[in-house]
Order: structure tokens, then sequence, then C-alpha cells
């Protein structure tokens, strides 16, 4: 199926869903956010492709076409990576470069070697086998020897080898390191966990980045599919409908998104109707702060 074929059935499946049939009719493309370092727009719903990535040899390379060309069908282009196995990354590479997708996605990548030898060397086997000169965004994954790797960012940021720079953490042990590192250093961005479930980013380092003038990537907005599993047996309520909100899948975007210090939030899936459905949660209504109270007191009286 060509991008164009892609579009037209995304665009005929999100008419079949009842919540979504008058998105398409209201606008077909996503906001997007500027990051604070350079003023380039990046649209608010990303990828993470991790799930899909480790799962190409028996989803196929087509699935990650389709996921891919869902996001790109409501104007997505942030895709977040974290380097499996030559083969699968491979793969992968082969399909960010065919045309429709390779100049019109942002792509990231992680370090998460220990050693500065072994993080140079990962990031060069990463551009190989990602097809590319340049990648968009260079990140050290979950803090890993970080100071170590910081000095190597900067100079792959000199070099034009990544346009952006910065850092990672999807769990909470790593708040106080984080904090620290950022008391001293200025990334372009940093990536962190936050939900609607799980909200701690919100006490400090959200205000702390945002107050410096990088830009957050949200990564675990659905706790890893967790916060799905925990709510499969209760039902959305109907207050939900009042911010355009119909699924849990949006509560918790709608929720992040509805902060406005967040740039972008990466939603992790195997499945290219999750991939729109997590797209289309950027588009329309979002809780106010009244609403995101509730919301969140209505979680926790849950999760
Ligand atoms: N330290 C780090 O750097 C770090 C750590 C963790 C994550 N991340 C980044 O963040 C990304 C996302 O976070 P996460 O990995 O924790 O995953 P997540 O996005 O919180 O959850 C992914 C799970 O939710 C399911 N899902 C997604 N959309 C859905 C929908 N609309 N309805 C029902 N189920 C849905 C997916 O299953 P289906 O496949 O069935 O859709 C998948 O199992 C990762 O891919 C990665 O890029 C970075």
């Amino acid at each position: 199926m060509n991008r164009r074929e892609f579009n037209n059935k995304s665009l005929a499946t999100l008419a079949s869903i009842p919540f979504l049939s008058s998105l398409e009719a209201q606008v077909s493309m996503m906001p997007a956010r500027p990051i604070h370092s350079s003023g380039e727009l990046l649209p608010i719903v990303g990828f993470g492709s991790s799930k899909l990535v480790s799962l190409i040899n028996e989803l196929g390379a087509e699935r990650m076409v389709e996921v891919l060309s869902a996001l790109q069908s409501l104007g997505g282009k942030l895709i977040d990576t974290w380097p499996r196995n030559p083969h699968n990354d491979g793969v992968f590479g082969e399909v960010i470069a065919r045309p429709d997708f390779n100049t019109n996605l942002f792509i990231t990548t992680k370090i998460d070697r220990m050693g500065r030898e072994n993080g140079i060397v990962q990031f060069d086997e990463t551009m190989r086998l990602y097809q590319r000169d340049q990648i968009d965004l260079a990140q050290i994954f979950s803090l890993t020897d970080l100071y170590t790797h910081w000095p190597t960012l900067i100079d792959l940021k000199e070099q034009g080898r990544a346009r952006y720079i910065g850092v990672t953490v999807s769990q909470y042990e790593l708040y106080e390191d984080l904090i620290r590192f950022l008391d001293s250093h200025q990334p372009d961005f940093i990536q962190v966990n936050y939900s609607i479930s799980e909200r701690m980013a919100e006490n400090e380092i959200i205000p702390l980045a945002y107050d410096k003038g990088i830009s957050i990537i949200v990564n675990r907005p659905f706790m890893n599919g967790y916060y799905f599993s925990a709510l499969a047996d209760t039902d959305l309520p109907d207050w939900a409908q009042a911010f355009g909100c119909h699924t849990w899948a949006e509560f918790s975007l709608k929720y992040i998104l509805a902060n406005p210090m967040i740039t972008s939030v990466l939603t992790e899936t195997s499945n290219p109707d999750h991939m729109l459905e997590n797209a289309g949660a950027a588009i329309g209504d979002m809780p106010d702060d009244q609403q995101r109270a509730q919301m969140a007191s209505y979680i926790d009286s849950l999760i």
C-alpha cells in the first residue's frame, strides 16, 4: 500500500469511528509546539518505536509503514527510537529511508552503553543502519554514563551530526540525578515519564526544564500498557465528553497535552488504528485546569 492509499484508508477508518467522525470534517492535522532552542515546530504527538522495532520480524516492515503513515496522516513526525539489534534496526532504517518518510520525519536516537568509545561506536552504527548522516535528536538513555557521553553529544551537535541533544529518564528514581544535571547543563530536550497516572514530573522537573528553555518530550503515557489493563473494567466517565474525550487513551493524552509546558508526547504502539487514535487526541478540545484536577483525582481512585 502506498502512502496515498494508506491515507485514504486512514481517513476512512477515522470516519468509521463514531467519536472521530466529526474530526475529519473539522481538522486533519495535529497542532505543533516550538522547540525552545530553535523555534522549529514539533507536532505534539509522536511515536515510540521500541516495541514495533523489536517485533519487526514477526509483524513485518509493512506494519511499521502503516503506523508511520497513520501518524503522518494527522501531521505527526516525531519518531523516538532506541537501538535494538543490527537486523531490526536495519529494517527500520530501510523504512524511514523510504521517500515518503525520509525528509519528513523527526528521528531521535539514544546512546545506552557505558564508556566513551562504546557510545561513539553505537551512535555511528545507528546512523549507518538508519541511513542518515544527521539525526534530529541524539539522547543519552536513562542518564547512562551521563557525564561521559554528554561531551560526545556536544561534539555531535557541533559537527552537525545531531541537530539537537538531550537526555532521557522514565522512572522516578532518576529524577534527582536529572535535576542535578540540569543545574549546570543545557540540553535542547529532556524526555521524562509523565501521564495522568504518573504525575510526579509536574512537581519539579517539568517547570524547571520549561523555565530553563528546555523542550520536554513525554514517555510512558500509558505506563507501557499497564494503564489500559488497570482500567479494563472501568467505563470512561461521561464528563470526559465535555473536553472531547471518548477513550481512555485520549484521557491520558489530553491530560498530558493540556499542560502547555509539554512539547510532545510519545505513544508506543504496534497498531496503526491505535496510532490514529493517539494522534487524534492532539486535535480538538483539551481539559481546563479544573477538569484536569477532576481527572487526576478520578484516576487516583482507580489506579
Ligand atoms: N528511558 C527511555 O528513554 C525510555 C523509557 C521508556 C519509554 N521511552 C519512550 O517512550 C515510548 C512510549 O512509552 P512506553 O514505552 O512506556 O509505552 P506507552 O506508550 O506508555 O504504552 C505502550 C502500550 O500501550 C498500548 N497502546 C498504545 N496506544 C493504545 C491505544 N490507543 N489503545 C490501547 N492500547 C494502546 C500499546 O499496545 P499496542 O501495541 O496494542 O497498541 C503498548 O503496549 C517508548 O516507545 C520509547 O520511545 C523511553
